[in-house]
């Protein structure tokens, strides 16, 4: 794609993503690529400018991460942040050395050099996000001091000869008050990009890429409903038509009605041209859950069963050229950095197919954030409630319904946490909540309904502000709200005699309840 790009040159810092997602809220293309990519390589993509990372290293440790010194005579642009002033300051003559006193959180910083093009229209006076044990202790010949802290002389410097800058803080996290203005300065002032990366053109281009690269191929689509798979499927659809194919896997385990309105967006009534299969298979995998209670078997099954459904359809359609992933910009990144214990075996249900006959994958959304393909989901005209729909595991219900699945379950937690949604919706609540979702537990208990002894199931109910779902805190419904959603579960969900809500937070608990 010929457009403007900034590299961040990963070392490794728990920022990095942030870094190239406020690039791009700048309006400049940005791409994350490893602290070791070949020098010839970084040539080649002609970047505008390049960010170096944070990381955990020193760069006087025996196996610290350097980077080729032709980096800097490149004339590219260069920030180094954190690490990546240090490794700017070691690798340009400077001296870098253990702090006497280390700095991490809130810092209040001055700017010395209010000329520096990095801090135009910033105060002389701002608040930065510091965390760093080792600093610059002397700035390389040629480079200026541009801002200190209390305790670090050397909070920011810069030879603007050679376009070389570097910040000791974090101006990609929101507590550094003047960070987006300061990168800001550098891709658009200092790099001098146009600031052209838009949504509409990421859209237009990629339609023409795709038409390009799968000519008159075949092309197939395993369609969720989600943000992810549906923006694909459209992107793909407005460049090859009818050569894609989305087969639709209703395992019986979605939201209430979810199945219906996917069919109505994508199926041979609704706004695209595509061929479209749902494959209705609620009962198979009701069948295999059966007696099933171990939250990881429950994973495994539906996983696997998805994957053999697909595949049973794909063999119908016979050998394509491309599979279509909705793979997006964060799985990207932290594929192979998450060496984490597995709590929950997560995410992608269940793998490739390894018996579907296709040549190549296609995975137009590789390059976006999430919001970036909401952005591109509202381009395509993509109805609002699938391009905002909140994230659904891919195991579905089955992870929401506590113990062993049965048809009659399912239909409980459907209709509970319909009312549910129904109910925040109209209150305004849902907005800016992360995710919120009824679920079953697997508890019975004694009721009294009209004047009749009830026993029957406990629906909980869950919601959570989250930004990145790794942690999560219990969102504050306010309570009127909870009390409605209680009265109409109650009144209206047969098998159910007790609301409950979940007020853990992540860690200890978990968002969803297996
Ligand atoms: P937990 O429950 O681990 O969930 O706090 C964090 C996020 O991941 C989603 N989730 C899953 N997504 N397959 C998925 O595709 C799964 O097995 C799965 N389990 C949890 C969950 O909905 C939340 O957004």
């Amino acid at each position: 794609m010929e457009k403007e790009m900034v590299i961040v040159l990963d070392y490794g810092g728990q920022y990095n993503q942030l870094i190239a997602r406020r690039v791009r809220e700048c309006n400049v293309y940005c791409e994350v690529k490893p602290y070791n990519s070949p020098i010839e390589e970084i040539k080649k993509l002609s970047p505008k400018g390049i960010i170096i990372t944070g990381g955990p290293n020193s760069v006087y440790a025996e196996d610290a991460l350097l980077c080729d010194k032709e980096l800097f005579t490149m004339g590219v642009p260069i920030l180094g942040i954190c690490y990546g002033s240090q490794l700017m300051a070691h690798m340009c003559g400077g001296k870098v050395a253990t702090a006497p006193v280390s700095e991490y959180g809130h810092t209040e910083v001055t700017i010395d050099a209010t000329d520096s093009e990095l801090f135009a229209e910033v105060p002389a006076s701002t608040s930065c996000w510091m965390s760093h044990t080792d600093y610059i202790a002397e700035a390389p010949a040629g480079f200026r001091v541009t801002a200190h802290t209390p305790v670090c002389p050397v909070a920011a410097m810069e030879d603007q000869s050679r376009k070389l800058y570097a910040t000791q803080f974090h101006p990609e996290v929101v507590h550094t008050k003047d960070g987006q203005k300061m990168l800001f300065n550098f891709v658009r002032k200092i790099c001098g990009c146009k600031g052209d990366w838009r949504m509409d053109s990421f859209v237009e281009t990629s339609i023409q890429q795709l038409r390009e690269k799968i000519g008159n191929g075949k092309v197939l689509c395993a369609l969720s409903g989600g943000v992810d798979s549906s923006v694909a499927a459209v992107l793909l659809s407005k460049a090859v038509g009818k050569q894609l194919t989305c087969v639709f896997v209703d395992h019986g385990l979605l939201r209430k009605n979810e199945g219906d309105e996917v069919e109505a967006v994508f199926g041979p009534n609704g706004s695209y041209d595509l061929n479209f299969i749902r494959v209705n298979v609620q009962q198979r995998f009701y069948d295999k859950l059966a007696g099933v209670t171990d939250p990881e078997r429950k994973r495994k099954i539906i996983g696997e069963e998805f994957i053999r459904v697909f595949e049973e359809e794909a063999k119908k359609i016979g050998a394509v050229d491309y599979l279509v992933q909705g793979t997006i910009y964060p799985d990207v990144v932290e594929s192979g950095l998450d060496k984490s214990a597995t709590i929950k075996s997560h995410h992608n249900v269940g793998g490739l197919p390894d018996c579907v006959d296709f040549k190549e994958i296609v995975e137009p959304l590789r390059m976006l954030f999430k919001d970036e393909v909401r952005r591109a989901g509202l381009e395509l005209g993509i109805p609002d409630y699938l391009v905002f729909r909140q994230p659904f595991p891919g195991p579905g219900l089955g992870v929401r319904i506590v113990g062993e699945v049965t048809e009659e379950k399912v239909r409980i937690v459907q209709d509970a946490d319909y009312i549910y949604r129904e109910e925040l919706a109209k209150a305004g609540c849902d907005k800016g909540l992360g995710q919120y979702f009824a679920a079953l537990t697997n508890m019975r208990s004694v009721g009294v309904m009209g004047d009749f002894r009830t026993y029957d199931y406990a629906v909980a109910l869950r919601a959570v502000n989250t930004t990145d779902f790794m942690t999560a805190d219990c969102a504050e419904i306010p309570f009127e709200v909870l009390q409605k959603v209680m009265n109409r579960i109650i009144n209206e969900v047969k098998g159910v005699n007790r609301v409950l809500y979940d007020l853990t937070s992540k860690p200890p608990g978990t968002i969803e309840f297996e």
